[in-house]
Order: structure tokens, then sequence, then C-alpha cells
């Protein structure tokens, strides 16, 4: 009996490799220019999807090329007119990385020896690389574990033992923008500490939370006895990519004594730009930072970054003293920094990302999706039919569609453009998403792709302005 006898393949392994390798190639190929359209799903698809699983083996060839045309009528965020919600894009040597780490399949939970240095090395890079200060984190699953990590350390370094004894009887709260991440409910319901708790602080008209309004509610929450938590700061909100003053929040922070997480999912990477670094004065005052590298650090999903000041605050949380998982009190297992047990080596590709391209390349890459977003607000803003309903801070360019006819016609105007993003979806040239901003539905771009170029711009609001005008009265 060999090795391979209980999973044997039907072709040499040199074979499958060579298949995958070209089905990755020409998929890479594909990305490099816009297609004209989406494939729908085809009859054969739909049949195979709806096939019981089967005692026999498919010829290993039939399944990748199957595997290969479902990816293929699949939306791909990788493509260069992926402009919906913020996307990724792919970057192909994190689609390698993956593979490599997936092939060696290390568990980074107990000790995995050079990969342990190698997660540690990439955290102290991302720190570098947006100018955190960062003395400890974790990789994750993305944005919405990355907050509750961070919020899980808050929860303790207020409360101490509350991760043991829970939150009985004790009232606290959050504070952060009324157009924060959705996660930071969801964290507050997952801790304990309740969604109806976080304060979504109203916005000013570049919708930032004000930083009065946050010391005035932290005010009467400790005068009704409810103990403030966190601030949450979001740099970059995914509504309109609008970034909240750190640095006047952190000054209440540290007044009140309350830790102060910013959430930079989407727009952190932003902050290693030397023109952009005001806009994230005072990054260094936070407790917490999260920053998702598969949005614009262009890597494949999941990879998601929590970086904490202090890495006692997150052993504070998360660590434990099993049987199983033997360690010494001072040298932490990887699984007491963070929630995840087994944790894939998810920093390898941002390791190896930074190592090819290097920071520069990053920067560039950055800089040019922030000029697009330049272009499509000036394109948007040179058009009788366009209208911008935010300007932009980062790379979110939100605007609609105001054909002469509908003008004034609040009602109508939404119901057109809601209209118009689900055509263009079925179009499929670009991808573009919805959103509802102040009651007025509008389209909403977000360029974090390191495909896209000035061209594909262009084409996003010339199909806006074609199929908008065919819009049925
Ligand atoms: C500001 C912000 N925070 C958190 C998240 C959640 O990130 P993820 O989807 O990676 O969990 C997002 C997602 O778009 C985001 O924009």
């Amino acid at each position: 009996m060999t090795r391979r006898d209980g999973l044997p393949l039907d072709v040499s392994r040199q074979a499958l490799l060579e298949y995958a390798s070209e089905i990755m190639l020409k998929a890479w190929q594909s990305f490099d220019v816009a297609r004209p359209g989406e494939p729908s799903i085809d009859d054969d698809l739909k049949e195979l999807a709806r096939a019981s699983i089967s005692e026999h083996p498919t010829s290993a060839r039939q399944a990748l090329a199957e595997a290969a045309r479902i990816l293929d009528s699949s939306l791909a965020q990788s493509r260069p007119r992926f402009f919906a919600f913020v996307g990724s894009s792919g970057l192909e040597v994190g689609v390698l990385a993956d593979a490599l780490a997936s092939c060696f399949d290390v568990n980074l939970a107990v000790s995995g020896k050079s990969a342990d240095l190698i997660e540690a090395q990439a955290l102290r890079w991302v720190g570098e690389f947006i100018g955190y200060p960062a003395n400890g984190g974790a990789f994750t699953s993305g944005g919405m574990v990355s907050n509750l990590t961070a919020l899980a350390a808050a929860r303790e370094h207020a409360l101490p033992r509350s991760r043991h004894e829970g939150l009985a009887g004790k009232h606290v709260a959050l504070y952060c923008s009324s157009e924060a991440h959705y996660s930071v409910k969801r964290a507050a319901e997952i801790l304990g500490i309740g969604a109806d708790n976080v304060r979504g602080l109203p916005i000013d008209k570049t919708r930032r939370v004000n930083s009065k309004d946050v010391a005035r509610a932290v005010d009467l929450d400790r005068k009704s006895g409810i103990t403030p938590l966190a601030v949450i700061a979001t740099t970059g909100t995914t509504l309109t990519g609008a970034v909240d003053k750190i640095a006047e929040l952190a000054e209440v922070c540290e007044q009140e004594n309350v830790w102060l997480h910013v959430d930079g999912a989407y727009g952190l990477p932003a902050a290693s730009l030397n023109e952009c670094k005001e806009l994230f004065t005072g990054l260094e005052r936070a407790d917490s930072v999260t920053i998702d590298a598969h949005k614009w650090l262009y890597l494949p999903k999941a990879c998601g970054v929590v970086l904490v000041k202090n890495r006692t605050t997150l052993a504070a949380a998360f660590s434990h003293f099993e049987n199983y998982m033997l360690h010494d009190e001072s040298q932490m297992n990887p699984v007491d920094m963070t929630l995840e047990y087994s944790r894939p080596f998810r920093a390898l590709k941002l390791w190896l990302a930074f190592r090819v391209h290097g920071a520069e390349q990053f920067r560039t890459a950055i800089k040019n999706n922030l000029a697009q977003a330049k272009l499509c607000k000036e394109l948007v803003e040179a058009s009788e039919e366009l209208e911008l309903l935010v300007e932009p801070q980062l790379s979110t360019v939100p605007f609609r569609h105001v054909p002469k006819h509908l003008q004034g016609n609040e009602v109508a105007l939404n119901d057109h453009n809601l209209k118009l993003v689900k055509r263009m979806q079925e179009d499929g040239r670009v991808y573009v998403s919805s959103a509802v901003i102040d009651g007025r539905v509008c389209l909403r771009p977000c360029f974090v792709n390191f495909r896209t170029c000035d061209d594909d711009v262009k084409v996003l609001i010339e199909v806006t302005l074609e199929l908008g005008s065919k819009s049925p009265p």
C-alpha cells in the first residue's frame, strides 16, 4: 500500500497541477481585459448543482474543468469593472500563497514554528505600512471578526473578569457614528453588550461623527451608571468612505479613559500615503485598529488584521490554559491572542505580497484608485444627468442618475435608480451596487481594484448614462 492508496487520483499530480495552473493563467488573462457581459448559469451547470453525491470518482480533470466553469459564471470581484460594495481583487501572489499555505496546512493555533515568525512579521509590516505602533495583533477572517476581537479586548480592559463573570447586571455602551459598519452592532450582540447599547451618534455634513457628541454621550452614560467600553472611529465608512477625526476622538477617549478602536477595514491602507496622512491624524493614539488586507490591499479573501497597542490586552481577553494545549504563561500560543482555534496561515499571502511587490507598489496602486475616484467624480459633475451625492474622502463615489423628466421627483428618482442598478447588473458590462444616502437611492462605486484603469471608470459612466436614458418612463 502506498501513501496515496486511500484517496488515489486518476491522473498524475504533475498533470493535475499543470491543468490547474492553466485554468488560473486563463483566469488571470481574462481579468486583464474587461469582458462584454457576465455569462448566465447554463442548464448543464444547473443540472450539475442538483446532482447527489456520487459513490464513484469523476476524473480529476473533468471535475477541475467543471470547477473552472462554475467560477467563470460566478461574480468575480477580481474583474476590473467590479465596483460594488468594498471589493477585493485576488492579487496573483496572494492566490499562490493561499495554495501554498493550504498545501502545507500549517495551523497557527499552537506553535506553527517558522509560520509564527512570519505571522508576527506580517503584523509588524501592516503597522509600519499604515503608521500604527502595533505591539501585537492577529490575522482574522475579516473586519467583522477583527472588530469583535478588538471589542472583546476593550470589554475585558474596562471590566476585568467580565469574560468569566459575564455582564449580568452591568450596563455598558459603545459609541460610534450612525454610519459605522453593522459589524460593531453584531459584536455588541455577541459580546453581551447588546446592540441597543451601541450609541450610533449623528454625523455632520462631512458624514463624520462629532467628538463633542461622543463626549456628551459618554458623560451622560457615566452619570446614569453605564460603563463606556469603547469609542469606535470609522476610517472609511462602508456607505460613503467618510473618515472620522481620530485625533478628536482620541482626545475624548484619553480624558474619559475609554478604549479607542479604529475600524479601518476599508480605508486604513490610504494612511500609507503622505498625501492622506492628515486624514488619519491621531491613528497612533488608538488602542486597536482593524484593517482588511482583502479589501484595499488587494489580497484574496479572507485576510483581516486586528492590531493592538498593547498585546497583553488581547491575552487578557483570550488566553486559556488547557490540558491539551500546554504552554508557559510567558509564551502564549497564537490562539491565546484571538478567538479562532484552527487558524490558517493567512499571514503568508500578505507577507508574500509585500515581499514580491514592495510597499511602494502598494502605495502606487492605492493612489491610482484614489485618482480613479477623482476621475469618476469629475465625470459625474460634468454630466447634466448625473448628481454627486457625497464629496469623496477616499475612493467611494456615490452618485445618481437624474434624467430631466424626473428632476425634483424624489420618489420616482429612487425607483429609477434602483431599477437602473438592477439593469446594469443584468447587462454585465460593469458591476455596481446600489445604496441609500439620506433617503436617496444611488449608485455607489468603490475603487479598490488594482486592475481597474481610467477607461473602466469612463465605461462605468457611459453605461450609466446609456442604460439610464433607456429606462422606461
Ligand atoms: C468599515 C467596515 N468594517 C467592517 C467590515 C466587515 O468586513 P468583513 O466583510 O471583512 O468582515 C466592512 C465591510 O465592508 C467595512 O466596510
